[in-house]
């Protein structure tokens, strides 16, 4: 995994605020803006996850939504699942996985620290996925 430089932010501080905690319903993608980049954020098992708001597929919104009963993010487009955790894909036509932040809660407030984390994935990873997609 290694990180990637989202944006410049005045005092260096990568951490930023962008919602109440209370704002989030358990499962339900809240769509937030940290300067012009959009970000999913959800809460899961008093979890918090943060993701690019786009599908790597074809740009379209994944945020706001509701993660899947199996706990995955799904791009109402074309069916492309992702895990909230990582980034990977979890289910085709995507081959490439989302940006992800790393979220807490502090205070009440959510803060995600806007250097994102890719992760690489493997061909196989992405191998099996189409597999599972092509057969269903
Ligand atoms: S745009 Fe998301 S799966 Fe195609």
């Amino acid at each position: 995994m290694h990180q990637v430089g989202l944006m410049s932010l005045e005092n260096d501080n990568p951490w930023v605020e962008v919602a109440d905690e209370a704002q989030l319903e358990d499962n339900k993608i809240k769509l937030v803006r940290v300067k012009d980049v959009k970000i999913g954020i959800v809460k899961r098992h008093g979890r918090i996850f943060a993701f690019s708001a786009m599908c790597t597929h074809a740009r379209i919104f994944l945020a706001p939504g509701r993660l899947g009963a199996d706990g995955l993010i799904e791009c109402p487009m074309h069916g492309a699942k992702f895990s909230p955790e990582d980034g990977a894909v979890r289910c085709a036509p995507a081959t490439e996985p989302l940006l992800v932040y790393d979220a807490k809660i502090l205070s009440g407030k959510i803060v995600v620290n806007c250097e994102g984390r890719l992760q690489a994935q493997s061909k196989e990873a992405v191998a099996s996925a189409w597999a599972k997609w092509t057969t269903q």
